[in-house]
């Protein structure tokens, strides 16, 4: 059976009365949702309630970004992966674009927090992703291809046994612009094959979602990719009904 993950990426948003309310629903409609996994990615500060409400429901929680120090100290401003075990936190987002576009994370840096990830028993979610010029300028391939490689050559292929990767074209972040099945089927198969050249097994069960511009409407077509084993979901994952048709699309895949 494919193993779906659907994950909730809220970003810079919520409030302690709207995140309430948004998981309650959300959980409430996940009954019928049972082979997919899902998982919410809220702000840090809100990470200990959200991680409340969610306890003992099927809903899994994840971080957005971790410091990539191995050791908690004198670091303003940032968060420890031990930080988010304690809060029972899973999974962390690694190597978003606006990470990498707006906060200058490098290649290198986004390595590092793979790694520190790992070191504390958390999957990391790494994200990869082409600009629309560099898709332009047909390196889409070559751009993903250097992400990955930057992970591989710190942490070697066997790490992405515990790991997933998240394809999110930046220009289908946050446009309404969604990359086409085909296109984003292509660039999942590319990525696996990458992998696959090093190690099959680990390839092929490596899950490898797709974000930009997913919402109930196009989550169907996306997820009917065979290298497409869920979605990252930015916007959509702030509206219940939304997230919850998107997490029904797999589980429609899983029960085909
Ligand atoms: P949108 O779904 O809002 O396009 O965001 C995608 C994303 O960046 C998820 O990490």
């Amino acid at each position: 059976m494919r193993r779906y993950l659907v994950a909730g990426n809220w970003k810079m948003n919520g409030s302690r009365q709207a995140n309430a309310a948004l998981v309650e629903k959300t959980v409430a409609g996940l009954a019928r949702c049972s082979d997919v996994e899902v998982l919410v990615c809220p702000p840090a500060v809100y990470l200990e309630s959200v991680g409340q409400a969610v306890r003992g429901t099927p809903v899994r929680l994840g971080a957005q970004n971790l410091s990539d120090r191995d050791a908690p100290g004198a670091f303003t401003g940032e968060v420890h992966g031990a930080m988010l075990r304690e809060m029972q936190c899973e999974y962390v987002i690694v190597g978003h674009s606006e990470r990498r576009a707006l906060y200058g994370e490098t290649d290198e840096v986004v390595a590092r927090k793979f790694r520190a990830a790992q070191s504390l028993g958390l999957t990391p979610i790494l994200c990869v992703g082409e600009t629309l010029a560099q898709r332009e300028a047909n390196e889409t391939e070559a751009v993903l291809e250097r992400q990955l490689e930057a992970v591989v050559q710190l942490c070697e292929v066997a790490a992405l046994a515990r790991a997933v990767v998240a394809y999110e074209p930046v220009w289908a972040i946050g446009t309404g612009r969604t990359a086409t099945p085909q296109q984003a089927q292509e660039a999942h198969a590319f990525l696996r094959a990458q992998v696959a050249s090093r190690d099959a097994r680990i390839a092929a069960a490596l899950r490898v979602l797709y974000g930009g511009s997913v919402n109930s409407g196009n989550a169907a077509a996306l997820f009917a990719g065979p290298d497409v084993d869920g979605g990252l979901i930015g916007g959509a994952s702030l509206k219940a009904d939304e997230f919850l048709s998107i997490c029904a699309a797999a589980q429609a895949q899983v029960t085909r």
